[in-house]
């Protein structure tokens, strides 16, 4: 089944474009609040470096999620948009010290900190304002995540967070600090995961460091597991919405909370992936020796996910209803990686087609690049375009 997109509108637009379903975003955020709405301590925040076009981030403040940020950028953005600085946690293994001073002045929720060096950089730069920044620890938890080694954040080797072996001595460190306030401990995997093991396999190991905490007398309020949850990139039109209520049941069922303790998530491709495509026009059909090639005025600057993780977008022709032909499509920058997919099937494709690349909704627009000195593309929304799409089936 194809997608519904207002093609009509399309045709006035410059392309190549970001096209956002609103009612789709709108829709996957009520089933978030629903599903975490269960538990009464769990507690969503959006990882803004999914996508952070104002119109997306409005709609998701609206929901009243909280907002996950690494970078002083996002943290601006998301209270541009509105998001309350106590709703904002701050991540990173590299903070600047603007920065890290722009979280204190904020005022925002939590710092997760990723290493010494760090926690000692904010305790003087909080010193030096009169503050107590509330700081939580991205602990390595060497769990592995089944996705692209790209994106998997978790393990021993990868430079994220804080080993387990240095839990202990920077919680104390930390207690000896007068200026930062050591609330709770933060993990993150890795993204793109759609197997509940590797997420029941985070919870184990939380489980383990609280035990070996609490026999110490360390108890803290916050636990943060990070995002991670993947979408159906082979089938958006039968997933748009991610499975939330088995993801958060995941968590309810094997992480053990104490009393007291809040559960904070940061979700981002789960929250935004489906609601957003890149739109494009077919510049040439091009015969080659033993192919074809559709050759789209896209390129990897507007989506960069399958050069960079030979990622899969489904394809999809607007303009044609004509019989299926199998193509090579490829965007116009001047490097061999320039490739949305190899034998694409795709009803025949002439010049001047529009042909939506689906899934693109998060890690889109946010890490489009002005390589070749391209514009970046223009993220459109559906109510902009003042459409009621209905491809929730
Ligand atoms: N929290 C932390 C600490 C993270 O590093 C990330 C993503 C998230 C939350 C959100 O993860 P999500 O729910 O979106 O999986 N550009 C890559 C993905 C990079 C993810 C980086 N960290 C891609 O296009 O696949």
């Amino acid at each position: 089944m194809k997608g519904t997109f207002p093609i009509q509108q399309f045709a006035e637009l410059q392309t190549p474009f970001y096209y956002y379903d609103l009612e789709l975003l709108r829709h996957t955020l009520h089933t978030i609040c629903t599903e975490a709405g269960r538990y009464d301590r769990f507690a969503v925040h959006y990882a803004v470096k999914a996508n952070a076009n104002p119109k997306v981030l409005a709609v998701i403040r609206e929901s009243g999620l909280g907002a996950d940020c690494v970078s002083g950028g996002e943290i601006q953005a998301a209270l541009r948009a509105g998001f309350p600085a106590d709703r904002i946690v701050f991540a990173g293994v590299g903070k600047a010290d603007w920065e890290i001073k722009l979280g204190l002045d904020e005022e925002i929720f939590c710092f997760n900190v990723e290493s010494i060096p760090e926690l000692e950089v904010i305790d003087q730069l909080a010193a030096q304002r009169g503050k107590v920044a509330q700081v939580a620890f991205r602990i390595n938890p060497n769990v592995g995540a089944h996705t692209h080694a790209n994106i998997t954040t978790g393990l021993a080797e990868n430079k994220f967070g804080i080993s387990m072996e240095d839990m202990d001595r920077v919680i104390d460190l930390a207690q000896s600090l007068r200026h930062v306030h050591f609330i709770g401990l933060h993990f993150h995997i890795g993204s793109q995961i759609l197997e509940m093991g590797d997420f029941i396999a985070l919870c184990h190991r939380i489980n383990e460091l609280q035990d070996k905490l609490e026999a110490r007398g360390i108890l803290m309020p916050h636990i943060n597991v990070g995002g991670g949850l993947g979408i159906d990139y082979q089938d958006p039109n039968g997933h748009p919405v991610p499975d939330f209520r088995t993801y958060f049941a995941t968590y309810d069922t094997h992480l053990r909370l104490r009393p007291g303790q809040t559960l904070h998530f940061e979700l981002g491709r789960a929250v935004v992936g489906q609601c957003g495509s890149l739109i494009s026009k077919v510049l040439y059909v091009k015969q080659g020796t033993n192919k074809q090639f559709a050759i789209l005025d896209a390129g990897f600057t507007d989506l960069i996910r399958p050069a960079l993780y030979q990622a899969h977008h489904e394809m999809e022709n607007l303009s044609s209803e004509a019989d299926a032909q199998v193509y090579d499509v490829v965007g116009p920058i001047c490097e061999s990686s320039d490739v949305f997919g190899k034998a694409v099937s795709l009803n025949a494709v002439h010049r001047g087609d529009l042909v939506a690349l689906r899934s693109a909704g998060a890690y889109g627009e946010i890490m489009a690049s002005g390589y070749n000195c391209r514009p970046l593309p223009v993220g459109y929304t559906s109510d902009e375009l003042q459409v009621s799409i209905k491809n929730i089936k």
